[in-house]
């Protein structure tokens, strides 16, 4: 399981680059909208430096802003060449008109990251048109089972399970994530399952479990995921051992 850091604020990415265990960085609207106003593109610049000073080569998904396809293209190309950052993945969101500009993009060499994917369908599709890796939404495909956390989709998301488009493994994120793997390995594809919207270190750790190649992580959970209170007392009490027989 490769661990990416699921962010857009310039000093959590330092300080997980610099502690050297992130593979990647994934930003997207939302995250950005939470940053001090800037410029969109002096921000993603910012990022790029520190990718570049503390690990460079480390993966770096910036996410497009539209959904008309000719937009989305201009805007990944765009990106590239502004940040000129060799490892840059552009999110495009999965949909019907969406899977088309995929694969213009992909054939272009373009890397395309494919987000909010909620479904095994939706990410076999998108990698069949060529997505490198596929976002499936771990703390988001939970919620469509939950009709509190989904009260205005309710309605879509019950009819959707009467006309069998859905099932209820559908919102166990965990089988959601299996059956992708299962699926992409069948038809030997080469892209990456990365899941996001973790809610918890449990689900770090069960989405790696699940098959996910890539869990990316808000930098919150970190000091949670190197932590155990047994670690502190064992360490406390070999130096205590040790200061007692230097005595
Ligand atoms: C993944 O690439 C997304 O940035 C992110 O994990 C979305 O999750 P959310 O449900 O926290 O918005």
């Amino acid at each position: 399981m490769k661990i990416f850091i699921d962010t857009a604020n310039l000093a959590d990415i330092e300080a997980a680059l610099r502690r050297g265990f992130i593979d990647g960085i994934t930003t997207n609207p939302s995250l950005l909208a939470k940053e001090p106003k800037a410029k969109f593109e002096d921000h993603i610049k910012k990022i790029v430096e520190l990718a570049r000073e503390l690990k460079n080569g480390v993966h770096l998904s910036v996410e497009v802003f539209s959904r008309e396809p000719d937009e989305i293209i201009r805007q990944a190309k765009y990106f590239i060449k502004e940040f000129g950052y060799p490892n840059l993945s552009i999110k495009v969101q999965v949909g019907w008109n969406e899977l088309e500009t995929i694969r213009r993009l992909s054939e272009e060499g373009v890397s395309v990251n494919c987000t909010a994917c909620m479904t095994p369908t939706q990410a076999v599709m998108a990698a069949a048109a060529g997505a490198k890796y596929v976002s499936l939404f771990w703390g988001r495909i939970r919620d469509a089972g939950d009709p509190e956390k989904s009260k205005t989709l309710w309605g879509a998301l019950s009819k959707l399970r009467e006309e069998k488009a859905l099932e209820d493994s559908d919102s166990d994120p965990a089988a959601v994530v299996r059956q992708t793997r299962t699926l992409l390995d069948q038809r030997g594809a080469a892209a990456e399952i990365i899941t996001g919207s973790m809610r918890s270190v449990v689900d770090v750790k069960q989405a790696g479990l699940a098959g996910a190649h890539i869990v990316t992580v808000p930098p919150k959970f970190f000091p949670a995921m190197i932590s155990h209170p047994k670690t502190e007392e064992v360490v406390d009490q070999f130096l205590k051992d040790f200061e007692g027989w230097l005595k």
